[in-house]
């Protein structure tokens, strides 16, 4: 029997096969009510290190949020030298459209909380300006590495929090962007299954070692690249999900991100006969 998260990501796949069409189509037609602000109340009820954890929280999730528009941007600029159909570059635009949409929210949420934290530390491993930087990677690989892998897990670990936030108007910020996330991930097999099946061996066995580094990480949902970094980042996250402002705890993820991999991410991969 799936789990919950596993049988979203699941019908989210179902979604995208073969529909890119009617994603294109679900970006040029959105109505205005989609970029509705969200009211947010002050927290101030809340105990000071509460309100701490969860902006900080928060704040990282912009970060995080923001990161996903210089990675998927790199398949947008991939898939242009590459000639890849306008309607798959036309929905792109909508995603990062998206991303900009979510780093936005997250920060107000953070900013309600007490006030976005404009600075990435150091030890944090979802630094928006590295994504930046230019790449020799294909479209393919820039796709099912940033699109694949990144926005399935991303999907289920939004997923997951849902279950976790009580607190409204959060919920309704977290429920919002996981919508938003179903597309995506619908999006990137969809792509997926368009490209790779034209792939000579030899590209599947390049791709495959590709995502040899984010297969590695699977698991490891907690991104500080220090003990002392990952310790406090841990304590953090427990603080906000106890609390039920947005955050699981990072057990509750790693075990998300663990089986979103082995029942769900790795057979997909083998399906479309990449060699991983
Ligand atoms: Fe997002
Ligand atoms: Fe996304």
């Amino acid at each position: 029997m799936d789990d919950p998260v596993t049988m979203g990501v699941r019908v989210a796949l179902a979604i995208g096969t073969a529909k890119i069409r009617r994603i294109e189509r679900h970006y040029q037609q959105r109505p205005a009510e989609a970029e509705k602000e969200y009211a947010l109340p002050s927290f101030r009820a809340l105990s000071k290190p509460i309100r701490e954890a969860a902006r900080r929280f928060w704040s990282q999730r912009a970060w995080s949020e923001y990161a996903a528009v210089p990675a998927l941007s790199q398949i947008l600029l991939k898939g242009v030298q590459e000639k890849v159909p306008l309607g798959e570059t036309s929905a792109l635009t909508g995603i990062l459209h998206d991303e900009a949409l979510h780093t936005r929210l997250s920060q107000q949420a953070a900013d309600a909380l007490g006030g976005y934290l404009e600075d990435v530390p150091d030890d944090l491993a979802y630094d928006p300006y590295v994504y930046a930087a230019p790449t020799a990677s294909t479209m393919i690989e820039a796709l099912v590495t940033g699109g694949c892998l990144g926005e399935t897990v991303s999907r289920a670990l939004i997923q997951a929090r849902v279950q976790r936030t009580t607190h409204p108007e959060l919920r309704a910020i977290v429920a919002r962007t996981l919508k938003d996330e179903s597309v995506h991930v619908a999006f990137a097999w969809a792509v997926a299954e368009r490209v790779v099946p034209t792939l000579t061996q030899p590209e599947r066995r390049s791709l495959a070692r590709s995502l040899e580094p984010a297969l590695r990480g699977a698991g490891r949902s907690n991104r500080a690249s220090t003990a002392a970094a990952r310790s406090s980042q841990g304590k953090l996250r427990s603080m906000v999900a106890d609390a039920g402002l947005g955050s699981c705890t990072p057990d509750e993820e790693r075990a998300v991100v663990t089986r979103l991999f082995s029942s769900v991410l790795l057979p997909q991969l083998r399906r479309l006969a990449i060699p991983v």
